[in-house]
């Protein structure tokens, strides 16, 4: 069997796909930026062709999106360019290549669900240089892009990291954002997807997200309610908040086509939280 090739193997997704490879018995070889910088055309070229993965999936990204717009040069590069140098590694070696990507190539603009074949029209550079991501993922003649959103995973710096961290420090009120609408999601449950995806043969582009949808502020006052503490969460606007990057208002995923791939859909993200601080606690 071919080994998967984990990229940003450091990052929350590329531990989860580690562990979640490892426990299906799926020889896996991970590298992060240290061992492998993907905007190092001829280095990518060189391990790809020493590892002869089956598949590689591409968990490096400059993620940071407010400093994105200060840096959108070295975004792209990373998020956009990069991605090119897998593609064309993947297509010599005849390696599926799987690029995760993000709800904000989305504007956030109405209220339905945004589906796959809806025009991207991001609003910032971190979802500019990943709408290039895509579009450079599509030069492997083997590809797949699954979208995700609001990842949360273990050794990762992310918003709920953030909030416990507040609530840790005895915090006794927080300001948490309330007019932008995305979901959740856990990156041991999108690893599953992604590795289930890769076994069904998913080609193209791919939503995946925990069920259901709420606010950065019905997030913050789920993880106050899960951690027992009594901190109060107070509603604020997207512009009250003042930070550098535009960010998409309604950027809910829509997960149909993962449901038909899949035959099942990934579980509702108040389930995915409550999993995921327990597993912190135990720790
Ligand atoms: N986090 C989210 O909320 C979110 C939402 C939607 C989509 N996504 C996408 O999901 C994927 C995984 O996200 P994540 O949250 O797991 O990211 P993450 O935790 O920030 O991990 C990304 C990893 O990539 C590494 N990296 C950065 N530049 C690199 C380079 N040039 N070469 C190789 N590795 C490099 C990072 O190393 P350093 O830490 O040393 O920079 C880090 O270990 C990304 O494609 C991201 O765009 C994330």
């Amino acid at each position: 069997m071919r080994p998967l090739l984990v990229t940003g193997s450091r990052g929350q997704l590329g531990r989860a796909l580690l562990a979640v490879a490892g426990r299906r018995g799926i020889p896996t070889v991970g590298h992060d930026v240290d061992t492998l910088d993907i905007t190092d055309r001829s280095a990518v070229g060189a391990l790809v062709a020493s590892v002869k993965p089956g598949v590689i999936v591409n968990c490096a990204a400059f993620t940071a999106v407010d400093a994105c717009e200060e840096r959108e040069a070295e975004a792209l590069r990373i998020n956009g360019e990069a991605v090119g140098h897998l593609a064309d590694a993947a297509g010599t070696t005849g390696a599926l290549l799987v690029q995760v990507s993000t709800d904000y190539v989305f504007s956030g603009e109405g209220s339905r669900p945004w589906r796959e074949d809806d025009p991207p029209a991001p609003l910032g550079a971190y979802g500019r240089t990943k709408l290039e991501g895509e579009r450079q993922a599509a030069r492997a003649p083997e590809h797949l892009v699954v979208r995700t959103a609001w990842l949360f995973g273990q050794g990762g710096s992310n918003f709920v990291e953030a909030i416990l961290r507040q609530v840790e420090a005895g915090r006794p009120r927080l300001e948490v954002v309330a007019d932008q609408t995305g979901c959740p999601t856990l990156a041991d449950d999108l690893a599953e997807a992604i590795l289930d995806l890769v076994e069904r043969g998913a080609r193209g582009i791919v939503h995946a997200v925990n069920a259901g949808h709420t606010t950065w502020h019905g997030l913050a006052s789920e993880i106050v309610r899960l951690a027992g503490t009594p901190v109060e969460v107070v509603p604020i606007t997207t512009a009250e908040a003042g930070r550098p990057a535009p960010r998409p208002a309604w950027a809910v995923l829509d997960t149909t086509r993962l449901g038909k791939l899949l035959g099942r859909r990934l579980p509702p993200w108040t389930d995915a939280l409550a999993r995921y601080m327990e597993a912190r606690c135990a720790s």
